[in-house]
């Protein structure tokens, strides 16, 4: 069933949207229950949470813009450096496989998407995305570690691209970098047409409260902020966002439960027999094949992944979420379980209905 245009798995273990399967760091919760009546009553002031990511994230407080998920900041750099600016004839570079917002937010401002067809490994082309620019090329969208094979863009390529391209925004967007990887926010001073892009949603675990941030230097992040609605997050979330970057131990502790989750997921791989490909970020993208029936075991034993296979570029794949051990082992059980019958019929689709 699909609520408000997207579909709803309904319960069970959720390993289709890359959250935090271990909820969030209790002192979030703690701070929102201190939320006052006058937190609700009142249009939200952003004064303490903007100083406290700059400070988290080293960077002017100038920099920084909340946004309501980064979803909301992807569109906003569309709508701000492409409608705002009445470019027409305007085209964004987005390697593929890629983030649907990111086409999504293209077209939402009449852009045309250049779309970068991936190696077969899905290890990063640098050349061939520099090859997609052009005198009309707006914005560039590199996401590092990559949603879904969870591959990592080379700082030195980043730069080259942003060098390449003074005339383009290139939003870089680290949704998973806490993940793995290093971010490319030291080299930020250096690129006045450089978005980064980072979320409360993964890490944190505050998919619910719809945090984002995008960061940058004012001729980037000027005309995104120009066209961001002024009370986009809420009272609640925004009590949430020091209090999650407060408590200094419930990012390293999930971020090492997400490393051993995709250690058993290879692992788990490599003795079924299914093509995988390892990943930076809190999910592993997996061929299995023909996918819909495969999912829908999985979902009758309660565990959901994400369908990869519409995508031209990720044939027969699905992504699962690498949280928690404990769930993770819970999926793999599911997964061996699943395809041992699969194996043992000789008829994906039977076990599927
Ligand atoms: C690559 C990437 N960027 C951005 C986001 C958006 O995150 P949010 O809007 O929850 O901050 C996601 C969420 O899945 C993502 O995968």
């Amino acid at each position: 069933m699909k609520i408000q245009g997207y579909p709803d798995p309904g319960g069970g273990l959720r390993l289709h949207l890359n959250e935090n399967t271990g909820g969030c760091s209790p002192a979030v919760l703690d701070a929102i229950r201190r939320v006052q009546p006058e937190d609700v009553s009142t249009y939200p002031s952003y004064g303490d949470a903007v100083l406290a990511c700059a400070r988290h994230f080293d960077v002017d407080p100038e920099w920084v813009l909340l946004t309501n998920g980064l979803d909301e900041g992807i569109l906003m750099a569309a709508v701000g450096h492409i409608a705002r600016a009445k470019i027409h004839d305007a085209e964004t570079v987005i390697p593929l496989p890629a983030f649907d917002p990111y086409p999504n937010s293209t077209a939402a401002v009449g852009a045309t998407a250049v779309r970068v067809p991936p190696a077969r490994d899905y290890v990063f082309q640098a050349d061939a995305v520099l090859a997609a620019i052009t005198p009309r090329t707006t914005l560039i969208f590199l996401n590092t570690p990559n949603n879904p094979t969870g591959q990592l863009i080379p700082h030195d390529d980043l730069a080259r691209i942003a060098e390449a391209a003074p005339q383009s925004i290139v939003l870089i967007d680290e949704a998973y970098i806490e993940f793995g990887g290093t971010t490319f926010l030291p080299r930020l001073a250096r690129h006045p047409n450089v978005l980064i892009g980072r979320t409360f949603s993964k890490a944190y675990g505050l998919a619910g409260m719809r945090v984002g941030i995008v960061i940058g230097q004012p001729p980037a992040l000027d005309p995104v902020r120009a066209v961001t609605l002024p009370f986009n997050i809420n009272g609640v979330a925004r009590a949430a966002i020091g209090a999650a970057l407060a408590d200094t131990t419930f990012l390293p502790r999930y971020a090492a439960q997400v490393r051993e989750s995709r250690t058993r997921l290879y692992a788990a791989c490599r003795r079924l027999g299914l093509e995988f490909w390892e990943s930076a970020a809190n999910f592993v993208m997996v061929r299995v094949g023909e996918t819909a029936p495969f999912i829908q075991a999985l979902a009758a034993r309660k565990v959901h992944v994400r369908d990869r296979s519409k995508d031209p570029t990720t044939p027969g794949c699905i992504r699962v979420t690498a949280g928690v051990v404990e769930h993770t082992d819970a999926a793999i059980e599911a997964l061996e379980s699943v395809l041992s019958l699969r194996r043992s019929s000789g008829q994906a689709t039977r076990h599927a209905q």
